[in-house]
């Protein structure tokens, strides 16, 4: 698997306003750019093309783009977030996927699904039934993976907001998990790399062709990912992290 593409969405001023259970402070805007910028150049370091498009102050948790759409390498689809402020934000989405000539399918209400909660793994993909995806959103999108030969499950959580806060997939067969998905049942195939409770937003991290972002500050996860064989780069994400928003959040690659 290799990446060519990424689309990336500026924040804009009203993220300050985001939806977050974090209790870590309103994010400095100024702060988020430079972080977000810092970002998109480390795509493009791993090789990537990257998009950005606007912000939009009417959708102010509109960076995490990674909610809006699951892009498969044999097709695309539009998410309908769980978080009602969240499900306009789809709309900018389509038009650069659809300029990839991707082929469109949709979850349609009463499904609602964050891609946040989709990890790919293979030709496989895992949905997490959380707060924001529901049984019948996950049902929809497996639905259209398997049009497309590819097959889903799903992975029912108990506390984390999404799949991805706790668990990454990093090729190889290597899976970072914390929290709640330490030992789960549906990854017992993977080679685990563990993430400590005093490091566990570093779970989200992001492989991206055979380098690894990971969050700065966790310096556990970062070696432990290292001694895996991964090259590492580090990315300041405080601001991010201020909403519930990881590393994995910030794009959609393809
Ligand atoms: N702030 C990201 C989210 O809650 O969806």
């Amino acid at each position: 698997m290799r990446f060519a593409n990424a689309i990336v969405r500026t924040p804009g001023p009203s993220m300050i306003h985001g939806l977050t259970s974090a209790n870590l402070g309103k994010p400095d805007y100024e702060k988020a750019l430079a972080q977000h910028a810092a970002y998109i150049r480390a795509l493009e370091s791993c090789g990537l093309q990257v998009t950005v498009l606007p912000h939009d102050n009417d959708y102010p948790d509109s960076t995490f783009v990674e909610d809006t759409a699951l892009v498969t390498p044999a097709c695309a689809i539009i998410m309908r977030p769980g978080a009602p402020s969240r499900r306009g934000e789809t709309t900018a989405i389509e038009n650069p996927l659809t300029k990839f000539s991707m082929h469109i399918g949709r979850v349609v209400s009463p499904g609602t699904v964050d891609a946040g909660d989709i990890m790919m793994a293979g030709d496989h993909y895992y949905i997490g039934l959380s707060q924001r995806t529901n049984a019948e959103g996950a049902s929809q999108v497996i639905r259209v993976l398997e049009k497309y030969g590819l097959t889903g499950s799903t992975v029912l959580l108990k506390d984390a907001l999404h799949l991805k806060s706790g668990v990454a997939y990093l090729e190889e067969g290597w899976l970072v998990t914390g929290g709640e998905f330490v030992g789960r049942r549906e990854f017992s195939e993977f080679k685990t790399i563990l993430v400590e409770s005093d490091e566990q937003y570093a779970a989200n991290c992001l492989w991206v062709n055979d380098r690894v972002l990971v969050a700065a500050g966790f310096p556990k996860t970062k070696q432990a990912i290292e001694t895996c064989g991964f090259e590492t780069v580090q990315l300041e994400m405080s601001e991010f992290q201020k909403l519930d928003g990881g590393l994995s959040c910030l794009s959609l690659r393809f």
